[in-house]
């Protein structure tokens, strides 16, 4: 069963962004499956954990890069959050790699509540600047998602 669907609430219509956003909530996902049932789970906890991991960081620093870009001037606010989060999957990954922790619900949930919520708000508070900072235009499709096309 999907943990947590992709809805638009996700969509902050900054293409590159929402792509990185979807992988992640994809991983968790497939996360939370091998947590569940590990049998039938294509990748092992381990490996999913670690490409979560891998991925957050290069997505964390795309984030950063935009609000450079951009000028973005909540920008230090933003990547203390970011910051604060790195070193916490910094010290998850030490624990683990000396036995001092596991794989379990309660790091899952951290991990999920953390990226999820700060898509939904943070995230969002961020896209609202960045979209009239950058000179492209919105289309609502059907289903809810915007489709951004550059102005020139
Ligand atoms: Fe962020």
């Amino acid at each position: 069963m999907t943990y947590r669907k992709w809805d638009e609430d996700f969509e902050t219509g900054l293409t590159n962004i929402d792509s990185q956003h979807r992988e992640l909530l994809d991983t968790i996902n497939a996360l939370h499956a091998a947590i569940e049932d590990p049998a039938s789970s294509e990748y092992s906890t381990e490996n999913l954990l670690n490409f979560l991991f891998i991925y957050t960081n290069m997505h964390l620093n795309d984030e950063e890069e935009e609000f450079e870009k951009t000028d973005y001037p909540d920008k230090d606010r933003h990547k203390a959050i970011h910051q604060e989060f790195r070193e916490s999957i910094e010290d998850f990954q030490n624990k683990l790699a000396n036995d001092e922790t596991e794989i379990n619900h309660y790091v899952f949930d951290y991990l999920s509540d953390w990226l999820i919520n700060h898509i939904l708000q943070i995230d969002q508070e961020a896209a609202v600047y960045i979209r009239k900072a950058r000179d492209t235009s919105w289309e609502v499709q059907k289903d809810g998602t915007l489709v951004e096309t550059p102005n020139h």
